[in-house]
Formats: structure tokens, sequence, C-alpha cells
């Protein structure tokens, strides 16, 4: 019984968590980097520099805990935290995430990405010496709050949209019980003596958790 109510805990809380999904845009008066997407691209072990380009990448944003994290490319299945380390924006699954927050929007679901309150600090920059030389060609995104960024760099603003509108509308909830229910087969018992009473329990708490959303 314990264990029933611990995973139904378990499920409450991942439905319940502050995350969405938001697509990230370089905003600059530059028309050569305005518009432009934020791509990871791997650079060695867990890390992924970011780089300007042209492709829709889904980050997700949790509000509660403020970490923004990556798409998980496939060699990493575990989250990608977006960090700044030593001036280079990058997400890894072996960083502390810099927290971030989303600010000056005009809507729910838009505003610019803020490091310590500010949006400010973010610059497009080439040739940073990142270990795999992406950055003769593309543009990666370094942050410098206090000034210092290399000559040539172009000064950018992060733009994030929600690519999963249904999260900021409630009434749109009811297509969410069907989604919980669907996902709750994935989770795997721990041993197969107890499967039946887990799976019991799983669908008990996607069945509870219908009913409460
Ligand atoms: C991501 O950052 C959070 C907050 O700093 C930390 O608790 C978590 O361990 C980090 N995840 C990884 C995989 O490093
Ligand atoms: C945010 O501000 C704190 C306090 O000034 C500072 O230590 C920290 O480095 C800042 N974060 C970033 C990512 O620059
Ligand atoms: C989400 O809303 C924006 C406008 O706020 C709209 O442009 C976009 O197409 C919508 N996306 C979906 C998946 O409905
Ligand atoms: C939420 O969705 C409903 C129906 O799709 C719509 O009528 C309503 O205006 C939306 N509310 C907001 C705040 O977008």
């Amino acid at each position: 019984m314990k264990f029933t109510l611990s995973t139904i805990a378990l499920l409450a809380s991942a439905v319940s968590a502050a995350v969405t999904d938001i697509d990230l845009y370089i905003d600059s008066q530059n028309k050569e980097v305005d518009g432009n997407s934020l791509q990871p691209l791997h650079e060695g072990a867990a890390i992924q520099y970011l780089f300007l380009g042209h492709q829709q990448n889904a980050f997700q944003y949790d509000s509660d805990t403020q970490v923004l994290s990556g798409p998980n490319p496939p060699q990493t299945p575990f989250a990608n935290n977006f960090s700044i380390v030593d001036h280079v924006a990058w997400t890894s699954s072996s960083t502390e995430a810099t927290k971030v927050t989303i600010i000056g929007g005009h809507s729910a679901d838009r505003g610019f990405l803020a490091i310590n309150g500010s949006s400010d600090g973010f610059y497009a920059v080439k040739n940073i010496n990142d270990p795999y030389q992406y950055s003769n060609q593309q543009y990666a995104l370094v942050y410098y709050p206090d000034g210092g960024q290399p000559d040539g760099a172009i000064s950018v603003n992060i733009r994030t949209h929600t690519s999963d509108n249904s999260t900021s509308n409630d009434s749109s909830a009811s297509a969410s019980p069907s989604a919980a229910a669907s996902s709750a087969p994935k989770v795997t018992p721990a041993n197969g003596a107890g499967a039946n009473a887990v799976s019991g329990a799983v669908l008990g708490g996607a069945a509870l958790l219908a009913m409460l959303i």
C-alpha cells in the first residue's frame, strides 16, 4: 500500500510540475541573426554548445525550479541543463543549471529569457575556439553581463515562445486525462512479483489523476 501511495504521489507530482515546452529565438537589431533559433551541437562528453541556426528545437522550462533544459540528443537520455560556463551557453547533463526566468512578455506564452533578472548580456559571436570548431562557421551564444565581450560580438536577446499552447489554457485540460492514462504503461514495475499490484496502482493513479485534472 505504501508503494501504491508513493506511485500515485510520483505521478501526481510529475503532472503538476510547471514544465512547459518552449522554443527559443534570437531577437536582435542585426538582421543576419534576428529570428534564428538556438541549436545545441555536441562538443564532447555530455556537452552541447548553443549555436544560432534555423532548425526549431523544443526546450523545456520548469518555472518552479527555474531550470531550462535542452533537447536530449539520443546518446544522453538525461536532462540537459542550460548552463553558462566561462561565458559559453551550453546544455549539459553534467553541469548545474544556471537559473533563468522569463520576463517582459506581452502575453503569457511569450517573453525574454533572463539571468539574474535581466535579458541583456547575451551575444552571438564566431571563432570562440570550441572543441569541434563549429564556431568557425556558426554564431555561438555567449554571455557577458558585465561587458568584456569579444570584438565583433553581436548583442542579442533570447525570445521565448511556449510551443505547447495547452499548458497555458486551463479549459483545454479536458484533453489531459487520456494523455495521463496512455503514459501510465510506461511505468515499469520494479519486480515481477508485484507486477499486477503495481500496474493496478498505476492505472488507479492515472484514473485518480484524470478525475483531479
Ligand atoms: C540540473 O541542475 C539542477 C539544479 O542546479 C540540479 O539539481 C541537477 O542535478 C542538474 N542535473 C544534472 C543532470 O546535472
Ligand atoms: C548572477 O548573480 C550572482 C550574484 O551577483 C553571480 O554570482 C552569478 O554569477 C550571476 N549569474 C551568472 C550566470 O552570471
Ligand atoms: C500557439 O499559439 C500561437 C499564438 O500565440 C500560434 O501562433 C501557434 O500556432 C499555436 N500553436 C499551436 C500548436 O496551437
Ligand atoms: C482557452 O481555450 C478556449 C477554447 O479553446 C478559448 O475559448 C479561450 O479563449 C482560451 N483562453 C485563453 C486564455 O487562451
